[in-house]
């Protein structure tokens, strides 16, 4: 096989409460990722001459969203990181069809570098394992792992088979620990991007920093009962986002900007609203698409990033074509 046409699907986290911080620097987390159905796609082809690296970027953002050099594009650096573990040194191109919006909380990144992850662990035959995939994985990003396609003829992350690009999890520890879950009905969502990123790190930063000065913490039901609140309508669920505590209090322009997105959501029907990862992208679901799409317009802002979409079940490792 020379050529092969992947999704790399977005998430948003419908709960997100994260632990204090860890002698490593990171943190521990409980989350609840929901994958949907918009996202990248990746196209990548075997070239003829050996070690080079090309990734050919196709995108409506703006231009300026992205690094200055391709060498700090995520997908080159699954590139390199997979040449390095295997040895395989064909050169190859990818194209990224690129929609999700960048630094967002919207898992793009991760999601691009497990697919081609996944995608070059089939181009090049070299059939590593799930446990070899994931900590490649982990060592790209904390969120990449959950994003990991299952491997044609394996049993999938955690034995659970059919985790694949799309699906809901619990995920822990510093984001590696994934338990797959049934996926709810398929929810319609609007995503609402109010046009600044929230980079992860600085966003862990102003939480440490929060609680440090007595900022209160989120209390709720614990993991059983936030799994089982799925069952319920969105109306019903009992999540929250840690970040949103810090990031959309106070008179800062962002902070008025979450807010208002927020409030929208709800005033047009959203039975639930969050925050997804750590910023910025806001996200209602609702139990009416039609409510979804005139949000979608009210929202339509020349600065917002909107788009409607659904909640997406688990498939298996999807080829576009080949
Ligand atoms: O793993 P990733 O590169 O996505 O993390 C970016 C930054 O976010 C880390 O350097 C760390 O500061 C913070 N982080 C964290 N705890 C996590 C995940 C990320 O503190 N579980």
């Amino acid at each position: 096989m020379f050529r092969i046409k992947v999704p790399a699907p977005c998430k948003i986290n419908l709960h997100l409460s994260v632990g204090g911080r860890r002698a490593d620097g990171y943190h521990n987390l409980e989350s609840i990722f929901q994958v949907l159905d918009f996202g990248d796609t990746l196209d990548l082809e075997i070239l003829k001459q050996d070690g080079v690296c090309e990734v050919l970027l196709n995108s409506p953002l703006p231009r300026d969203d992205f690094p200055a050099s391709p060498e700090d594009n995520i997908v080159y650096r699954a590139v390199s990181l997979f040449r390095q573990r295997t040895g395989f040194d064909r050169g190859i191109r990818i194209g990224l069809e690129k929609r999700v919006p960048l630094g967002g909380g919207l898992g793009g990144g991760s999601s691009n570098a497990a697919a081609a992850l996944g995608a070059l662990n089939v181009l090049a035959g070299t059939g590593l394992s799930p446990a070899e995939l994931r900590d490649m994985a982990l060592w790209l990003g904390s969120d990449v792992p959950f994003f990991l396609p299952d491997l044609p003829g394996s049993r999938g992350i955690n034995g659970a088979a059919g985790l694949g690009s799309g699906g809901t999890a619990w995920v822990s520890g510093r984001g590696e620990r994934i338990v797959p879950l049934e996926t709810p009905r398929p929810w319609p969502v609007l995503l609402v991007n109010p046009g600044f990123s929230s980079p992860t790190g600085e966003a862990f930063r102003r939480l440490d920093a929060w609680r440090c000065a007595g900022g209160g913490e989120n209390t709720g039901p614990g993991r059983e009962a936030l799994i089982g609140a799925l069952e319920a309508g969105p109306g019903d669920w009992p999540f929250w986002n840690d970040f949103f505590s810090v990031l959309g209090a106070g008179s800062g322009e962002e902070a008025v900007a979450y807010r208002r997105i927020v409030s929208v959501l709800r005033d047009s029907g959203a039975g639930f609203t969050g925050l997804s990862g750590a910023g910025s992208t806001c996200f209602g679901v609702f139990t009416d698409g039609g409510d979804a799409e005139r949000a979608a317009r009210l929202l339509a802002d020349h600065r917002f990033f909107v788009c409607v979409t659904f909640f997406l079940a688990c498939s298996a490792f999807r080829v576009l074509q080949c």
